[in-house]
């Protein structure tokens, strides 16, 4: 593979080769700047993680397994911070529409996309490549828009205005996950032992980032990354994916690949959990891979807490045996670390910790 003849690849701030077009130029090798050092690189013999359970949420409307599976959710956000979720109320056809338009979305040609390009991490709309072009060293195999959507009439309009349908479709998938992760942090609450009602209000008026991300077909998926190993800053994270490609490090440590099962949405948890939860709850690092048949698409839904408010332990998981364990932080704060700080480096939620 190292005596294929790569490109050299060169970008600045304004410009950039997106890797749609580098999917649409055809090339067969990828270019330097894409390839990752070994120690990087995915595994090709990671295996499908046997531990994710799939959670049936209309189980909840039955009185005999409701218990079961509140149980189930408890273990699960503990050890792993991910589950399945089926029977979750979000209707196939507003699933496959997203999908859809996302996929048109970024067939449009580069002149297009490149109209709400920004390596600003705090505009409310931002298309970009990799994770941030102007500062990544190696750059991931993937393109991204990623707008803020709730409340939806404050940021609409923001929105791509191409394909016409993008503001409609990615409109309605955005509301019904908003109701999902509202039922999700009730149930994931309930589980740790706290009232499924805490934060209520906060949670009612969060916010909701949609990453829709595309990574193309890759000629050499072994040497690079589609999303390089992170924890997402929120409480919970809903993703929604065309073909298998995530991966999450297990209990042990591992990478694992997260099944991919039609019609299933992916939930998991993120930093403000695991700080609310006071550490009982595991924010999952997780990354995406590439692959050299398809297209892989993906809309991850960031649900958090409002922008400026404060994220802490919850009292009730606060007490002599278990003391404080992380410091308070906000949205806010995460987009200013993102600013300064270069994510493959660290990880944000370890600024936060407390030592004993
Ligand atoms: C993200 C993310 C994973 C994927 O956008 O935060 O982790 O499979 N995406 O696209
Ligand atoms: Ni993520």
């Amino acid at each position: 593979m190292e005596n294929t003849q790569r490109v050299n690849h060169t970008s600045s701030s304004s410009s950039f080769t997106c890797v749609m077009s580098l999917d649409q130029q055809g090339v067969s090798s990828i270019p330097e700047r894409y390839v990752f050092p070994a120690s990087q690189r995915p595994n090709p013999n990671v295996q499908i993680s046997t531990t994710i359970p799939i959670i049936d949420l209309s189980s909840l409307h039955d009185p005999s397994l409701r218990s079961q599976t509140i149980r189930k959710i408890a273990s699960c956000s503990k050890e792993l911070g991910v589950f399945l979720v089926i029977n979750h109320g979000i209707d196939q056809y507003v699933m496959d529409d997203a999908k859809e338009t996302a996929r048109q979305f970024f067939n449009l040609p580069s002149e297009e996309k490149m109209k709400l390009y920004s390596d600003d991490v705090n505009k409310p709309v931002r298309y970009d490549t990799s994770f941030n072009h102007v500062k990544d060293e190696v750059y991931c195999w993937r393109d991204f828009i990623k707008h803020y959507s709730h409340p939806l009439s404050d940021w609409i309009h923001l929105w791509p205005s191409n394909p016409p349908t993008y503001r409609e479709k990615m409109g309605n998938y955005a509301q019904e996950t908003q109701v999902l992760q509202k039922q999700l942090a009730e149930l994931i609450f309930e589980s740790l032992g706290l009232n499924p009602n805490y934060l209520e209000e906060e949670i009612k008026e969060g916010s909701q980032v949609l990453a829709v991300n595309c990574y193309p077909a890759c000629p050499e998926p072994g040497l690079t990354l589609g999303i390089l190993p992170h924890s997402d800053f929120g409480l919970i994270t809903i993703l929604l994916q065309t073909r298998p490609g995530l991966e999450i490090k297990d209990k042990d440590n591992n990478w694992a690949r997260v099944p991919y099962v039609e019609g299933s949405l992916v939930v998991q948890l993120g930093d403000q959990m695991e700080i609310l939860s006071n550490g009982l709850c595991k924010s999952v690092i997780h990354r995406a891979t590439v692959n050299c048949e398809a297209k892989r698409l993906s809309i991850a839904s960031l649900h958090s807490l409002g922008i400026d408010t404060k994220v802490g332990p919850a009292p009730k998981l606060v007490d002599d045996q278990r003391t404080k364990s992380y410091k308070d932080f906000s949205f806010r704060e995460y987009l200013n670390f993102l600013s300064s700080n270069d994510i493959s480096k660290g990880r944000f939620i370890d600024t936060l910790k407390v030592k004993p």
